[in-house]
């Protein structure tokens, strides 16, 4: 694969780990500039190091995307420091899975959406201007298959990542005139850290076991499809959700 992505400026949310940090590494082999952006300093400082040692310099911020006031600022610093956005992958994202409904008490609620939606729709807000007035622009949002075939331990979770879904469609709508695409990414399970906390290796090579492919996704599997939707391989495609799941939306567990 080329440097398909070659000087182009990509913000990505809770780029510190999992992911975030294989997004963040592909794409600076593909010659993409990358800002790291995450809650999580050393997380920050870790993933640019190894994007340092992939391709051109990174840019590196620390910032809660909860924080709308925090984040636009973080956003416009990355902007005049670094150069206009290009591509901005709305990744940051918490575990909630292994929780059932009744388990599930407000403030949990209410943090599944502030990271997910409220962070995903104030990041977007605050690229798009710019990206209008260059009649261009790549928005990819990371939902989840759980948005498509449900989930039962993790509803709040499938909740969020469904807005995500929704948003994709409306703002795809909504940015088409600018040139601007707009698609999202809905990964089946991985094993990261978020996964880890939530729900453990047991459980998570149990769900594995169901997958008709045999296996859980390695997180560049997924890079790969964040990296083509950040391309021009991809300007004709927008308000798309891919979901690259090993099979399990076909048996629909
Ligand atoms: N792991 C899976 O099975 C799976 C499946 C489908 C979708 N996803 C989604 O993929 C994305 C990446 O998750 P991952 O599995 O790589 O997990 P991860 O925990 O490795 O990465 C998430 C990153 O987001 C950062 N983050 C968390 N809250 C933040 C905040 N408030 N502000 C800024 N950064 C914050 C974390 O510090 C972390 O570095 C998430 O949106 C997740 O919901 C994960």
């Amino acid at each position: 694969m080329g440097r398909t992505l070659k000087d182009k400026v990509v913000l990505i949310t809770g780029s510190g780990s999992g992911m975030g940090r294989s997004h963040a590494v592909l794409m600076a082999e593909r010659g993409a500039r990358v800002a790291v952006h995450d809650i999580d300093p050393d997380r920050v400082a870790e993933t640019a190091g190894l994007v340092r040692e992939a391709g051109p310099e990174p840019y590196e911020i620390c910032v809660d995307v909860r924080d709308t006031d925090a984040l636009r600022d973080a956003i416009e610093d990355t902007e005049r420091a670094y150069g206009p956005v290009d591509v901005l992958v709305n990744n940051a994202g918490i575990g909630g899975q292994g929780l059932a409904l009744g388990d599930i008490d407000a403030e949990t609620f209410d943090a599944m959406f502030e990271v997910h939606v409220r962070g995903a729709f104030f990041a977007t807000q605050a690229v798009v201007p710019g990206m209008k007035a260059r009649r261009a622009g790549k928005i990819v949002n990371i939902s989840s298959n759980f948005a498509m075939g449900g989930s039962h331990f993790a509803s709040h979770y499938a909740a969020a990542k469904s807005a995500i879904s929704g948003l994709t469609k409306c703002w795809a709508r909504e940015l088409a005139p600018f040139d601007i695409t707009v698609n999202a990414v809905a990964p089946g399970l991985l094993e990261t850290n978020l996964t880890l906390g939530s729900i453990g290796r047991e459980r998570i090579a149990a769900m594995a076991a169901e997958v008709p492919l045999g296996r859980i996704a390695d997180p560049v599997e997924i890079s790969y499809a964040v990296a083509w939707l950040a391309s021009a391989e991809t300007d004709f495609m927008t308000g798309q959700v891919i979901s690259p799941n090993g099979g399990v939306s076909i048996i629909g567990i």
